[in-house]
């Protein structure tokens, strides 16, 4: 069982649609493979159709949790789009507060996650920001993944994100850095050129995915209508690039 954090200070860049279509192209080949949301904003959570905003979530099992009451993550797990999830909810946004002065507060969610048996890869879904609910996802993984928009200069945000994750390290020894992977892409800005090979210049290229993902108007489509890219439309290219994603993503293990 792999843990893998799907992060980015940045908003916008694809994390969420990297974890559903991912996860989809995993399960498609047979794996499988477990979502969670930790994102307040719930879009993963939307995104597999759960539009109504739910009373029993991550949320409520990190409560439980973190107050010392009997729980596990699997009182709150559902299906959604043919997918197992850890669904989000709103009142997320609150646990920040909540939680902070609980002893030991950066590992509740690594707790929840341990006693997990049966799946083969895990994907936590980030917030934009490194808040405790990030921190609390990276001390829980075995990776992270880091998926980029080449279309503003990414590379001073990513400098800081590789600054917090140094000190996340010291919280979670085992973690790994999985691979950038460029989201949004096309070949034909010479911007998005231009910080593919500035990524390629400063960081060794096992840790760049060569599958990029183009950008497709599909995948937000499917994103819109709560389904992963292979079931909304098969032959976008967005359900080419996630596939040719989900072959080198295995390819690492
Ligand atoms: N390759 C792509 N081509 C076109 N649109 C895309 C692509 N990837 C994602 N999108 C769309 O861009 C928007 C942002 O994507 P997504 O929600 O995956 O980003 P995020 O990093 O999770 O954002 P946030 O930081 O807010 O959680 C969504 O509407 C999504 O459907
Ligand atoms: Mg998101």
């Amino acid at each position: 069982m792999k843990v893998i954090s799907i992060a980015n200070f940045k908003g916008g860049v694809g994390k969420t649609t990297t974890a559903i279509n991912l996860a989809a192209g995993l399960k498609k080949k047979g794996k499988k493979v477990l979502l969670v949301d930790v994102d307040p904003q719930s879009n993963l959570t939307q995104s597999l159709g759960i539009t109504e905003d739910i009373k029993d979530s991550v949320y409520t099992v990190l409560r439980k949790e973190a107050f010392g009451e009997q729980t596990k993550i699997t009182d709150v797990l559902m299906t959604a789009s043919d997918l197992d999830l850890i669904p989000s909810s709103l009142d997320l946004a609150g646990a920040e507060l909540e939680l902070a002065s609980v002893y030991g507060r950066e590992q509740i969610l690594s707790q929840l996650i341990k006693p997990l048996k049966g799946y083969d890869f895990i994907f936590i879904d980030c917030p934009p920001s490194m808040s405790m609910l990030t921190i609390n996802a990276l001390v829980s993984s075995d990776y992270v993944m880091i998926p980029l928009q080449a279309e503003f200069l990414p590379l001073k945000g990513l400098r800081s994100f590789l600054k917090h994750f140094e000190l996340v390290k010291k919280l979670n020894k085992r973690i790994e850095l999985l691979g950038f992977v460029l989201t949004k892409y096309d070949k034909r800005k010479k911007m998005n050129r231009q910080i593919k090979s500035e990524l390629e210049e400063e960081f060794s290229e096992d840790l760049i995915f060569k599958t990029y993902i183009r950008s497709n108007i599909s995948l937000a489509n499917a994103q819109e209508k709560g389904m992963d890219i292979y079931s909304y439309d098969k032959n976008a290219n967005g359900a080419k690039d996630y596939n040719d994603l989900t072959k080198e993503f295995l390819s690492k293990f």
